[in-house]
């Protein structure tokens, strides 16, 4: 039989982060105070960060070695399998090999605690007691409580409140590992209580809980702030994803010619495709494929400029594709996928051409779920299903043309906490949303963004 699961030993886990940022075409624009708008220096994000994260922000090693107390905790679920998909192959018949890594085996069911282990760890070795963070759709909030119990810190979880009430399991799942959780925007906070002012039905967004939760952060001396996707040490831990998947692809003889991930912030995908731009950079062609929502499309439709990370401007700027800080998207089951901006290093590989976007809307996301999971037995989660719909596009195209090619995706999560998402696209009412260049203009002008 032709193995399915490709097993990397224990002892095979990545002892190195790959830090991208000396390999990437061009040096990325320096993040710029959200007060001052001068570039920042490593002492303004002190009261958000701990040191040693700052410095990996701007690191310009290409390796950082992983702590041995990161690395007993990933031993948890690490390496993680990769799947051949040979019963989605045989269902679209495509001639393409498709490959997925299955980042939803983690104890909290996806990629992010890659991170927040390593998070965690700097922020207790620098003394802090408390994380406050934000989360989407549950999944970031979950995997920083793990980790915070993991390793004996408290944790606050800001809830985008449309998650928070559509996913009351994962609140559940944190308040187990022993996190508190608000739903955001609450009236915990200051910038929180003004949002609710204006607008008390306000179904939240990362932006405003990335507030609320800087906001406490920066008012309680024992906290510091966690963020979960988008800035460039995230990226950093979460290389460990691609730098398994080509192991493993070695193990099998192979090699990758599209590399697929949903985009969020960009942690996921750029974790599992940056160590793939070594391969590049010796020439391979390798294409990079990242797929967003139609209803949150910052890649595809997006500005690539300066903007706040988040929606009460406390967070500095960055050079990224955004909506505009104050871009409240739809309230689309992907969750984690509604975001105004992304990562600086995926903005700037996509503004060089060098990753393609594309973007889709949700009923031919859960349609591209629903075959998966027909197929290969695993539920996706909302977010990861936007890949899963992008890997079959390029099967399909394979397909087509005739051509033999080796896709790999990043399965970033399971879907077993989404079950309201699959309830509805089953019953037929799943609304699909589409911005228009209209209301995307106005979002930018109303955030005061211009390139
Ligand atoms: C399962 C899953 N995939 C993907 C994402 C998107 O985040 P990122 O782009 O940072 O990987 C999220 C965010 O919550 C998620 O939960």
């Amino acid at each position: 039989m032709e193995p399915v699961k490709i097993m990397l030993p224990e002892k095979e886990l990545p002892r190195k982060w790959y830090n991208v940022l000396p390999d990437l075409p061009k040096p990325l624009d320096p993040p710029l105070h959200p007060q001052t708008r001068e570039p920042l220096g490593p002492e303004d994000l002190e009261p958000l960060f701990p040191m040693e994260l700052i410095l990996q922000e701007m690191s310009p090693e290409r390796w950082i070695d992983i702590p041995d107390e990161v690395l007993e905790i990933y031993s948890l679920w690490r390496p993680s399998p990769l799947f051949r998909a040979r019963r989605l192959e045989e269902k679209l018949e495509t001639p393409a090999r498709i490959y997925y890594k299955n980042e939803g085996v983690s104890p909290p069911g996806s990629h992010k605690p890659n991170t927040a282990v390593a998070q965690a760890h700097y922020n207790k070795k620098a003394g802090v007691t408390r994380l406050a963070t934000e989360t989407g759709a549950g999944q970031w909030g979950s995997a920083l409580s793990f980790a915070c119990s993991k390793l004996g810190l408290d944790c606050t979880v800001y809830m985008v409140k449309v998650s928070y009430e559509q996913k009351p399991y994962r609140r559940t799942m944190m308040q187990v590992w022993g996190a508190d959780v608000y739903p955001s925007p609450t009236e915990h906070t200051d910038v929180g209580k003004k949002i609710l002012e204006g607008d008390p039905d306000c179904p939240g967004s990362l932006g405003i809980a990335i507030s609320e939760a800087v906001w406490d952060a920066a008012t309680h001396d024992d906290t510091k702030y966690s963020l979960g996707s988008v800035l460039n040490h995230v990226i950093l831990h979460q290389t460990v994803i691609g730098l398994e998947t080509r192991k493993q692809l070695e193990m099998v003889g192979d090699q990758a010619d599209v590399v697929v991930g949903c985009v969020g912030g960009g942690s996921n995908y750029m974790g599992m495709a940056v160590p793939f731009l070594m391969d590049r950079a010796e020439g391979r062609d390798i294409r990079f494929v990242a797929a967003e929502p139609k209803a949150c499309p910052t890649m595809t439709k997006g500005m690539f400029a300066y903007d706040y990370g988040d929606s009460a401007k406390m967070a500095p700027l960055m050079r990224m594709y955004t909506l505009g800080h104050s871009f409240v998207p739809p309230k689309i089951h992907a969750g984690g996928l509604r975001y105004h901006g992304d990562s600086p290093i995926l903005s700037q590989l996509v503004h060089e051409g060098i990753v393609e976007p594309v973007s889709f809307t949700q009923n031919a996301v859960f349609e591209a779920a629903i075959l998966f999971a027909s197929t290969e037995g695993i539920i996706p989660a909302p977010e990861t299903s936007h890949a899963l719909k992008a890997a079959i596009d390029e099967a399909l195209r394979c397909k087509e043309e005739g051509v033999e090619k080796t896709i790999v995706i990043n399965f970033s999560g399971h879907g077993h906490f989404d079950m309201a998402a699959y309830e509805a696209y089953l019953a037929g009412d799943l609304p699909d949303y589409e911005m228009s260049e209209e209301t995307i203009a106005k979002a930018l002008k109303d955030a005061g963004v211009s390139e």
